[in-house]
């Protein structure tokens, strides 16, 4: 009987320890001053914007599955600016993420230092 406690008191501070060092999950939630694209962006887009916009996705809208897709789509290659897509339905037909919550205010203020920094890659 004891030994069964100490186990599932193990199993607990492991999945406790797991949780605690999720980063990705903070990099998601938490506002990074000197964000790269490698470290914080990237993460936001694969959870948030590849499902859709990559090239196995669906539609031809743009990709933002590479550094320079996402910079592009931010720079006014394509027609709407990534950042406008976030806040509001003004630059596309529907703010962005498409039929999902809109990004964490960590997440919008992340992408924001990271263009105001100049788009750093690593
Ligand atoms: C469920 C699918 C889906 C998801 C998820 C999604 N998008 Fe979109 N996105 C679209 C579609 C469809 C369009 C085409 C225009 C429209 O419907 O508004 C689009 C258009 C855009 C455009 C404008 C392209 C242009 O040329 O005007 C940008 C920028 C954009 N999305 C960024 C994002 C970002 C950033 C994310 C993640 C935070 C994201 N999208 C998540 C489906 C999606």
């Amino acid at each position: 009987m004891k030994s069964i406690k100490l186990i599932i008191v193990l199993m607990l501070g492991v999945a406790l320890f797991i949780s605690c060092d999720s980063r990705t999950q903070q990099d998601l939630e938490g506002i990074v001053t000197n964000p790269t694209y490698t470290k914080n962006i990237k993460p936001i887009m694969d959870a948030k914007c590849v499902n859709c916009h990559s090239q196995n996705g669906q539609g031809n809208y743009p990709d933002l599955d590479t550094y320079q897709s996402v910079v592009d789509a931010q720079n006014g290659t394509t027609s709407s600016s990534l950042l406008c897509s976030l806040l509001s339905s003004s630059c596309t037909s529907d703010r962005m993420p498409k039929s999902d919550a809109p990004l964490s205010n960590g997440s919008i203020n992340t992408i924001k230092n990271w263009i105001n920094n100049g788009y750093p890659e690593n």
